[in-house]
């Protein structure tokens, strides 16, 4: 794999061959290369077209090479595009479909570029905590003006090449080709030739100026817009940097200066904690849906049509997913008006979007018309997907299940999304376990991007393979969870909340504990978190669960905080107080008394407690639960943990995770502090047990991931 060579009528044309998307690898690079070297040293070659095979010009860098020496090695990229620049004969690139980031750099290397109507065309390094390192910060605003060019290289979106190719001025595309791009690309490369033949000299985009009227303050303005969009991230500000030097070197002349500070900005980025958080995030997203021992080619099964039992908080969100998805939903409760309120919601849902002119008008009436209603089960029979989201509650999820395996189609997949309980119990009560899984939502589970996928003892392997394939379609991010009590997500955050309350109990309000981690980076702190998810659920649960595990210590505090009435957000008083109609949390003194009084009668002594420690305590809590979740098996890698955290939890984007920022910390460090922390009195020094495979990873120095 690498790149193919031909000769059509004294037109070379080199394809980049690298499936699936042209990524620029070593063995691509060096192949291109040769086909370069032999297309100028062929006399009966009078111009070179380049081009990707398939359905793609070039995806850019190879990321199976990344941060790795390979990508460095010789040819590079960037001394492929100095070959290319540097070509006696004239290189045209020839673009369709997508060119993006090393791909788009390599097509400004060239001296000529046409495009087909369509193509995406970007420079997405922004979204992984880089800039573009092969000169497309310089080059780009050369060809196509430097707010236009900002502009792309600040958001990483792509954009169409026909609406490029319309900017009065632009240099980037020569002409959009109508019917066959190569032919079109072929007989542009002979016009060119001849008339470079006759003298004409070869263009190049370095040649070009990069220039603004109002340069510094146009800068100025880029910065400051650029610091509200993206205050964790240190790219987006040094893109403006990286332009800004492409409009100074113009003014000198010195094209290689503005490649020299470009690269000098890449690498800076590349070490900090924030790229290799969005690079780890970015793979993890890959990584979640590989299950080690799920064959890649494990054939799915088709789902065309999907059942919904119940059609309460989780079954109407639920359902919005597939309609989004052009999937047909059929939702069963067990009466009428139960059906109504459901659908009457998503309307409602639907209906806010259509306000915010987000959705079309015809759209919503087109996703609506997908959805049917019923009270009886023979209606489902015909389903290829069937996801139960009914009470909590073993009994009634019998009931369902029971239903379900004597109406359900053979082969149909039955799906539940409890949150608590066993799945592989769930599944005894069919005649058909492999058949059975979790399909565990987050809510608001129209929004919310992670789907745990619960993995039965008897789960089938095409069962999760369609169900990895269903999520896809329906834009998930999921990932495989075994069964334990509150799987991946939830079970780590129980130690959190835990955590959260013996803070209280030594010395915090919970709103400084909530700042600590907002402050982190945190969507949301623990306790304005349990305000807005109902404190009662966590109430209930404590009173099953600690009833079971008698011995696990934790802080009264929650409890006496519900027999208060304090349910939270719905109850207009939780951990805060509430205005109606407003969520902002607003300190409650009621509750700074209570947890006071109860401290008072535990003879504790309040302390100051740091943020670093808040943080600490918090995250750590997590990390040593995950920890103990990869030893069990309930999760497969850490980076799968780190992507339930970050797509369900409001875990940073910037921190990468738990298990991603515990490696960036050290584990050795991050043990350290558990010692200091299980040395605390009133802290829980069994909390605070390293788990084995945490502690063992500390001593031989090695992380996670
Ligand atoms: P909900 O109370 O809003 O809705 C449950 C619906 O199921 C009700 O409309 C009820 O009429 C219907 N129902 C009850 N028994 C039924 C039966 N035998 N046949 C047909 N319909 C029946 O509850 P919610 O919040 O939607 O939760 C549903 C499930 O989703 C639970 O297992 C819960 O643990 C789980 N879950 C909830 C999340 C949340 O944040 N609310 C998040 C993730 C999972």
């Amino acid at each position: 794999m690498g790149a193919k060579y031909e000769v059509r009528d004294g037109v070379a044309v080199i394809t980049l061959d690298n499936p699936p998307v042209n990524g620029l690898g070593f063995e691509t690079r060096r192949e291109f290369s040769a086909g370069v070297d032999r297309a100028l040293a062929d006399a009966a070659v009078r111009a070179i077209v380049v081009t990707g095979a398939g359905k793609v010009f070039s995806g850019g860098a190879d990321i199976k090479e990344f941060g790795s020496p390979k990508a460095l090695a010789e040819p590079n990229l960037l001394s492929l595009i100095l070959q290319l620049e540097n070509a006696t004969k004239p290189v045209v690139a020839a673009i369709h479909s997508v060119c993006m980031g090393g791909g788009l750099e390599l097509a400004l290397g060239c001296h000529y570029r046409v495009a087909a109507a369509g193509a995406n065309v970007a420079l997405p390094e922004v979204k992984l905590g880089l800039l573009p390192g092969a000169g497309g910060t310089q080059r780009l605003p050369r060809a196509l003006g430097v707010e236009t060019a900002l502009n792309m290289i600040v958001s990483g979106e792509p954009v169409k090449s026909e609406l490029l190719a319309s900017i009065p001025g632009q240099k980037l595309f020569e002409r959009i080709v109508e019917g066959d791009l190569i032919d079109g690309a072929c007989a542009f490369a002979r016009e060119v030739a001849a008339k470079h033949a006759a003298g004409a000299p070869l263009p190049r985009v370095r040649d070009l100026k990069a220039t603004h009227p109002n340069a510094d303050a146009y800068f100025g303005f880029a910065r400051n817009m650029v610091k509200g969009m993206s205050r964790n991230f240190p790219a987006p500000a040094k893109c403006v940097d990286a332009v800004q030097a492409a409009v100074k070197f113009s003014k000198t002349g010195k094209f290689e200066d503005g490649l020299a500070f470009e690269r000098e900005l890449f690498i800076t980025l590349m070490m900090t904690p924030e790229s290799k958080a969005l690079r780890h995030a970015f793979f993890g997203e890959r990584a979640a849906s590989k299950i080690p021992d799920v064959p890649e080619d494990t054939p799915v099964r088709p789902v065309a049509k999907v059942a919904m039992i119940g059609a309460g908080t989780m079954g109407g969100g639920i359902s919005m997913n597939f309609l989004n998805a052009g999937i047909p939903v059929v939702m069963l409760e067990m009466k009428q008006d139960a059906l109504d309120r459901g659908v009457a919601t998503m309307r409602k849902n639907y209906e806010a979007q259509v306000k915010k002119g987000k959705l079309a008008q015809d759209k919503y009436e087109a996703r609506m018309a997908l959805l049917s209603t019923t009270l009886d089960y023979a209606d489902l029979a015909q389903a290829d997907l069937v996801i139960e989201a009914v009470f909590e509650d073993m009994g009634v999820k019998e009931q369902v299940f029971k239903a379900l395996d004597k109406v359900m189609k053979p082969g149909a997949i039955l799906a539940s999304n409890t949150s608590t309980l066993d799945v592989d119990k769930i599944a005894a009560f069919t005649q058909r376990p492999q058949d059975v899984v979790g399909m565990h939502f987050f809510s608001p589970a129209n929004i919310m991007k992670l789907l745990e996928v619960v993995r039965g003892a008897k789960t089938a392997k095409d069962v999760l393979a369609t169900v990895m394939a269903v999520a896809r379609k329906i834009r998930k991010t999921a990932v495989v969870s075994g069964v334990c009590d509150g799987f991946i997500g939830n079970r780590m955050v129980e130690q959190y909340g835990r955590q959260g309350g013996f803070l209280l109990d030594e010395g915090c309000t919970p709103a400084q504990v909530d700042n600590a981690i907002q402050k982190f980076g945190f969507a949301m702190g623990p306790f304005r978190m349990g305000d807005l998810a109902g404190n009662d659920i966590g109430w209930a649960i404590r009173k099953r669960r600690y009833v079971e595990k008698p011995g696990m210590r934790y802080s009264k505090t929650a409890d006496l905080l519900c027999e208060m009435g304090r349910y939270g957000q719905k109850t207009g008083a939780g951990w805060y107080d509430y205005q109606a109609g407003k969520r902002d949390a607003i300190p409650s003194q009621a509750v700074v008394e209570m947890i006071e009084k109860h401290r008072a009668a535990l003879g504790i002594t309040p302390r100051k407690i740091s943020d670093e420690e808040i943080v600490q305590r918090l995250v750590y809590s997590l990390v040593n639960e995950g920890a103990r979740i990869l030893e069990d098996g309930i999760a497969s890698k850490a980076s799968d943990i780190d992507m339930v955290y970050l797509t369900g939890y409001g875990f940073p984007l910037h921190r990468g995770g738990p298990m991603c920022y515990a490696d960036q910390q050290g584990l050795f460090n991050v043990v350290q502090a558990m010692k200091r922390f299980a040395a605390n009195p009133l802290d829980d020094a069994t909390f605070w047990q390293p788990a084995p495979l945490l502690a063992k990873l500390a001593a031989e120095g090695k992380s996670f991931t």
